[in-house]
């Protein structure tokens, strides 16, 4: 994949976290979902490549834009065949009440490389490079607390869990307390927190938990540039969800998804802060125009680029 494209798709998600931050906390979901949609699927036919929407807003009959299968890309002839999972607007919730965490965000491989996703939950685990290979989404959360401590030469207690808020997670929770390890109760957002688990300064160790498992596939992807790791396992609610699953190539649903299956070859993330949390500045508004803080990072080469922009809107017509 030309390394060159990370900077392209960088463009994307720019556009998209500038158009849904300016209704923060205005408390309307779907329009802000729906700005960084519309700026995003703009955006995305400047980038010179021919693309695939694995993971999008939906099915092509419920989503007019960048449902799943969509082709997307301006891209001549000899372009690479590429796949693309997208977020627009990750953490809705956050954004439409100016909450910390929410972000654009996109995760692009070569065709074949991104796990084909239906929209259901998934029970998902994550770690940073130095607990790589010890955890086991089979194990307990316990077993999997044991083991991040000994290979962190750690307590228990000295570590962060991040737990998606949710009644689905009170036992979870109680079974985390129970070890010692503190927990960050998170309302929404578990791209960034899986991330988090990745960075030496976050002050989060581990991910647990359920979450959507198209927010899966792209975290996969962005422990692939960190060196972290991941496992997930579909949880579907009901036989409609498994079935769906199978139409898209999932055979087992009880299979435990590594890492390597989520998002496997060569690919890159790229995320733009909508609002201020952990990870990324927000869109910060200017009488010229806008400030963005943009994370870029490839598997390959294991870059990661924070990517600050200064967009002076009278230059730039399409904001
Ligand atoms: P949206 O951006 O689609 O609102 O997703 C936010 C999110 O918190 C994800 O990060 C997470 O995986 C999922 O929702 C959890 O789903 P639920 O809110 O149904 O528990």
């Amino acid at each position: 994949m030309n390394r060159n494209l990370a900077l392209e798709f960088v463009r994307v998600t720019e556009m998209a976290a500038i158009a849904s931050a300016r209704l923060m906390g205005k408390g309307d979901e779907k329009a802000a979902d729906q700005a960084a949609v519309d700026a995003m699927r703009s955006m995305l036919d400047s980038v010179d490549c021919k693309a695939t929407i694995v993971i999008g807003e939906g099915e092509r009959d419920e989503a007019p834009m960048l449902y799943i299968g969509e082709k997307v890309g301006g891209g001549s002839d000899n372009c690479p065949e590429l796949e693309i999972a997208v977020d627009p607007l990750e953490g809705t919730t956050i954004c439409a009440t100016g909450g910390p965490n929410s972000i654009s965000v996109m995760a692009i491989g070569e065709k074949g490389c991104l796990l084909h996703a239906p929209d259901s939950y998934m029970n998902k685990i994550a770690v940073g490079p130095e607990a790589k290979g010890c955890i086991d989404i089979t194990q307990s959360a316990t077993e999997n607390i044991r083991r991040l401590a000994d290979v962190k030469k750690c307590r228990p207690q000295d570590l962060t869990a991040v737990v998606l808020d949710r009644p689905r997670h009170k036992e979870l929770i109680e079974e985390i307390r129970e070890t010692g390890c503190r927990i960050n109760l998170i309302g929404d957002g578990d791209v960034s927190a899986a991330i988090a688990c990745a960075l030496p300064d976050s002050g989060i160790d581990i991910l647990l938990g359920i979450g959507a498992a198209p927010e899966g596939v792209i975290s996969a992807a962005a422990l692939r540039c960190l060196g972290g790791d991941f496992q997930g396992v579909f949880q579907p609610k009901d036989d409609a969800e498994i079935e769906r699953a199978r139409q898209m190539g999932i055979e087992d649903i009880n299979k435990v998804f590594h890492m390597n299956e989520l998002a496997k070859g060569n690919v890159m993330f790229v995320a733009t802060g909508v609002t201020t949390g952990s990870l990324l500045k927000g869109v910060n508004f200017k009488p010229w125009g806008a400030t963005t803080h943009s994370l870029v990072m490839r598997s390959e080469s294991g870059t990661i680029r924070h990517i600050s922009a200064e967009h002076h809107f009278d230059k730039k017509p399409r904001y």
